[in-house]
C-alpha cells in the first residue's frame, strides 16, 4: 500500500504560510504507533479515539489504513473544517466527529492524544479517558520534546497507573499510559471562580481559564465595564430605578450608539468581555463566538451562570464568519498573539479583517494587546481610523472607527 500522502493536507480555513504545514513528525509517530497496536488492541476502527487531530492527520491517514469508524476530537472549528476539506480532497470518509465526552470515548481501547499545551487540558482529556474509555484502553500521547515537560507525566500518572514516557524520535516523544485509575463521579471540569461582579466558568482547555486575564481586565477597565464599575451601576440602577447605566454620564460605562444593535466578542473565550458588556447594558444583545469548543463550552456555562442566556448568544465559528456583513455596532477583541506555538500576527490580521466586515460604517471595534505588538496602523489600515485610548508598557488599548 503507498504511503499516507500528509504532504497533500491543508490547513485551510486556518492562517497558511510556507513555514506552517498540516501534519507534523508527531502525528506520523502516533500513526506508526497505531498501526502497530491496533491488530491486537483496536482490529475494528469504532475501538481508536484520536483527540487533538489537528488538521486530520491522524484520523486519515488510519482511515486511510483501513480502519472505519474512528471516532475524533478537535478543539478548532478551523481544524474542524480543515479535515472535512482535507478527507473530501482525498475522497476519505467513514470517520466520526465527537465532542469531548462520553460519546467520544464509550468502549475506545486505543486512544491517540497530540498534547495540549496547557495542563489543565491534559487534565480534563485524561480524566475523560479513564472515565469513558474501555478498562484495557491504551493510551499513546505524542508531542514535540521542546514543548514537552515532567508535568504532563505528573497529570498522566494521576489518571493511569502505568505511565511510560519513550525515547524521542525526529525531536517528538511518545508517551504510553494504561491502567484507567478510578475517577471520583464528578469530573474536574468546568470550573468556576467568582469576580467583581460577575462570574466566569472554564473547561481546561480554554485562554486563562476561569481567571480574568490581565489584558481583558485592561480593556473592561477602559470601558468602564471591571468589576468594580459593575456594581456601582448595579446600586445606580437599584437607586434610581433606571434599567441600568449606558454612558459615561451614568455610571462610567462608554456610551456606546444608542441605535446599536449587536455587540460581538470576537475569539470570546470564557465570555468575560461579553458578559461584562451585557450586565451593564441591559438593552444590548451580544454574540460571544469562538473557533475553540473549550471556549464555547466555557462561554455558554459563563453565559449560564450569570443569568445572561436571553440576550447572549455564544456561536463555535471561525472569525465569525457564519455572522452577516455589517451586523455589528461594537466589536470587543482581545486578539491571540500566539499561533499554535510559533508567535505569527497572522491569527490577529485575520480577526482585525473580520472585525472590519462584521462592523457596520461607523461601528467601533475595541481591541486590547501587548503594547510590543504595532497593531496601530494595521488597524487604520484594515477597519479605519484607530486612536489609542489607553496604553501602559504591557498594554494598550485602541478604538477604531469603521470607515
Ligand atoms: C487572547 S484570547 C481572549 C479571550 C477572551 N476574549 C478574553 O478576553 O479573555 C483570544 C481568543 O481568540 C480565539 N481565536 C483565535 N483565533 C480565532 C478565530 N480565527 N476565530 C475565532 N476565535 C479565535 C482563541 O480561541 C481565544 O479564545
Amino acid at each position: 500500500m503507498p504511503p499516507f500522502p500528509y504532504h497533500r493536507l491543508r490547513r485551510r480555513p486556518d492562517v497558511e504560510s510556507p513555514e506552517l504545514q498540516a501534519w507534523d513528525a508527531t502525528d506520523v509517530l502516533l500513526v506508526d504507533r497505531a498501526l502497530a497496536l491496533a491488530p491486537s488492541q483496536a482490529p475494528d476502527g469504532t475501538k481508536i479515539a484520536v483527540i487533538g487531530d489537528a488538521y486530520g492527520a491522524i484520523s486519515l491517514a488510519l482511515t486511510d489504513a483501513g480502519y472505519a469508524g474512528i471516532r475524533v476530537h478537535q478543539d478548532l472549528a478551523t481544524g474542524r473544517r480543515a479535515l472535512a476539506r482535507n478527507a473530501q480532497e482525498l475522497s476519505l470518509e467513514g470517520f466520526r466527529s465527537h465532542e469531548l465526552d462520553e460519546s467520544l470515548l464509550a468502549g475506545a481501547r486505543l486512544v491517540l492524544v497530540q498534547l495540549p499545551k496547557s495542563l489543565a487540558e491534559l487534565e480534563e482529556i485524561a480524566d475523560a479517558v479513564a472515565r469513558w474509555a474501555a478498562g484495557d484502553v491504551v493510551v499513546v500521547a505524542g508531542g514535540r520534546v521542546k514543548h514537552m515537560t515532567l508535568a504532563q507525566n505528573d497529570v498522566l500518572e494521576r489518571f493511569f497507573s502505568q505511565v511510560q514516557a519513550e525515547r524521542a524520535e525526529r525531536k517528538s516523544r511518545l508517551i504510553v499510559a494504561s491502567g484507567p485509575r478510578p475517577v471520583p463521579p464528578e469530573t474536574p471540569f468546568p470550573v468556576s471562580t467568582q469576580h467583581d461582579g460577575f462570574t466566569l466558568v472554564a473547561h481546561g482547555g480554554v485562554f486563562a481559564g476561569a481567571r480574568l486575564d490581565i489584558g481583558t481586565r485592561v480593556l473592561l477597565e477602559v470601558l468602564g465595564l471591571d468589576g468594580s464599575q459593575l456594581l456601582k451601576n448595579r446600586q445606580a440602577a437599584g437607586e434610581s430605578g433606571a434599567g441600568g447605566a449606558d454612558g459615561a454620564d451614568s455610571g462610567g460605562v462608554v456610551r456606546t450608539d444608542p441605535g446599536a444593535d449587536l455587540v460581538v466578542d470576537l475569539g470570546c473565550g470564557s465570555g468575560a468581555l461579553a458578559v461584562a458588556y451585557a450586565l451593564a447594558h441591559p438593552d444590548a444583545r451580544v454574540v460571544a463566538t469562538d473557533r475553540s469548543a473549550a471556549a464555547v463550552a466555557s462561554a455558554r456555562a459563563t453565559v449560564a451562570a450569570n443569568g445572561l442566556t436571553d440576550r447572549i448568544t455564544v456561536t463555535h465559528d471561525d472569525a465569525g464568519s457564519e455572522l452577516p456583513d455589517g451586523c455589528a455596532a461594537t466589536v470587543l477583541l482581545n486578539p491571540p498573539f500566539h499561533l499554535g506555538t510559533s508567535i505569527h500576527t497572522a491569527a490577529a490580521t485575520r480577526l482585525f479583517e473580520a472585525a472590519a466586515r462584521l462592523l457596520r460604517p461607523g461601528g467601533e471595534l475595541w481591541t486590547v494587546y501587548n503594547s510590543s505588538l504595532a497593531y496601530k496602523s494595521t488597524l487604520t489600515r484594515i477597519v479605519g481610523p484607530t486612536e489609542q485610548v489607553h496604553r501602559t508598557p504591557k498594554f494598550t488599548v485602541t478604538r477604531s472607527v469603521r470607515r
